[in-house]
């Protein structure tokens, strides 16, 4: 089998893909805090561009672009399967990403990290402009990167 750190990052594809893609979102950004199924989605997922890493039809990573305006994308979503974190997928989603705002003619990239996560986008080239949310106790930083 093909290393899936190997894998390069893609939109999901089918009904099963996508079901996985937003499993893996909400057991890594929402399981923990008690959330329902169903949280780790908002009213952008119809315009968004979704991205994961699948080993077979199972994501190991996700991520979405979310097109703001005409210069401004943002990224959500960021979430690696616990077993297969630090081993450079998360940065293939991020990469990715930015390429795709990039194609898009957008100017700048923003997302709201949190805290445990702002070293990761800071070795990314993004830096922290703001205060984020504050939500179930997590304390976010609004984080912008120039493209
Ligand atoms: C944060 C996350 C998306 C990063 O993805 P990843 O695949 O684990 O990260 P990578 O392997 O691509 O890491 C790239 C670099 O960032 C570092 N890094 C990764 N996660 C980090 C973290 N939470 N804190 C500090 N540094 C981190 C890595 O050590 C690596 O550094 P190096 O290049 O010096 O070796 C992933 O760990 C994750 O899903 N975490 C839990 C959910 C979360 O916090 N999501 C972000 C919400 S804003």
């Amino acid at each position: 089998m093909t290393d899936p750190v190997a894998r390069v990052p893609r939109s999901p594809n089918t009904a099963a893909e996508f079901e996985s893609y937003y499993d893996l979102r909400w057991r890594v950004l929402r399981a923990l805090w008690e959330k329902p199924r169903g949280s780790e989605r908002d009213e952008f997922e119809d315009v968004a561009h979704h991205l994961a890493i699948f080993s077979n039809a199972t994501a190991l990573a996700t991520g979405r672009l979310h097109q703001r305006d005409s210069s401004i994308g943002q990224i959500r979503a960021m979430a690696v399967d616990p077993a297969h974190q630090k081993r450079g997928l998360g940065s293939r989603i991020l990469n990715a990403l930015e390429a795709e705002a990039q194609k898009r003619g957008l100017d700048q990239v923003m997302l709201h990290a949190r805290d445990v996560a702002v070293l990761f986008y800071e070795k990314h080239g993004y830096e922290v402009v703001a205060p984020g949310p504050f939500s179930w106790g997590i304390k976010h930083f609004e984080m912008s990167k120039q493209l």
